[in-house]
């Protein structure tokens, strides 16, 4: 649908962060942009993978069984198709453009294996934190392919895919309750701009994975100047109370995810691929998941 970009009152970019390059699984090179250090600075996200390889010998031997609690892992395929089981009898294809929202809750254990043996595999696993109250819930996952997600197209040419929350008065695909997640895959033409509203006290940050754009609003000068974020960088937005949303310029064609959530402003404890909320229930979880009660 054709949208007429809302006005906004622009955030700034207040930090710039460079991914690490890293292994995970069974070997598959990935690129970890949101670190442990900034989950207070980013609650309710824990953390964010890119990965990106046209070499099998970077992704085939996958994510062989492993176990989570205590949040949900969001995993959004650019390319390539990765097969998933898990040992509450779920099984299913990730396939190019799709999404599969997985809530660990009180336990889960799954596997992911690439189903190809050639060819680009690309995408993102974003950690999200669930609110202290759930993290116990009933595990599950919602397959979200790519027909099922809607897509926002601006006047302007710029096309936003709305995986959760809403852009432009278009509700997307997943709503939680607990951390109201707002996460959009946005292609800019060059030269293109995109205002989009996003709730205040959000925490908020972008990834660009294609091309460079500048944020911040074109007008503004000294400490308001927009600030130009490029191709593999994550740029921190700014939290100002007056701020409404985020203007957005590419400077050529570009891609990024935009992604914003409610702070849970709870206590982080984290041992690996369990995260609670205090160290007694990390010793808890442990114990269940080597004693099999995940
Ligand atoms: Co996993």
């Amino acid at each position: 649908m054709i949208s007429q970009s809302q006005s906004v009152k622009s955030r700034t970019i207040e930090r710039i962060v460079r991914g690490t390059p890293t292994s995970d699984g069974a070997g598959v090179k990935l690129t970890r942009v949101l670190t442990q250090d900034l989950q207070q600075r980013l609650d309710p996200f824990l953390m964010l993978d890119a990965f990106g390889s046209d070499k099998p010998d970077e992704y085939i031997a996958g994510f062989p069984d492993h176990p989570h609690r205590g949040f949900e892992t969001v995993t959004y395929m650019l390319e390539g198709t990765l097969r998933h089981r898990d040992n509450h009898g779920g099984e299913g294809v990730l396939a190019p453009g799709g999404v599969q929202w997985m809530t660990a809750g009180r336990g889960i254990v799954h596997s992911e294996f690439p189903e190809q043996d050639h060819g680009m595999m690309a995408g993102f696993q974003l950690w999200l934190n669930l609110p202290g109250k759930d993290k116990m819930c009933e595990p599950g996952y919602r397959d979200l392919p790519q027909g099922t997600i809607p897509v926002v197209r601006t006047a302007a040419g710029v096309t936003v895919k709305v995986i959760a929350g809403s852009s432009q008065g278009t509700a997307g695909a997943m709503t939680r309750e607990g951390t109201q997640p707002v996460y959009l895959d946005v292609h800019l033409p060059a030269g293109a701009r995109l205002d989009e509203a996003l709730p205040a006290g959000h925490n908020a940050f972008i990834y660009v994975y294609e091309g460079a754009v500048k944020v911040g609003d074109p007008a503004g000068s000294g400490n308001s100047a927009p600030r130009g974020v490029k191709k593999g960088e994550m740029g921190l937005l700014s939290t100002a109370s007056d701020a409404t949303g985020v203007m957005i310029v590419s400077d050529t064609d570009s891609k990024l995810l935009l992604i914003a959530g409610k702070p849970l402003k709870e206590p982080i404890a984290q041992y690996g691929p369990f995260v609670m909320n205090t160290h007694e229930q990390l010793v808890q979880a442990v114990q269940d998941y080597q004693a099999g009660r995940f």
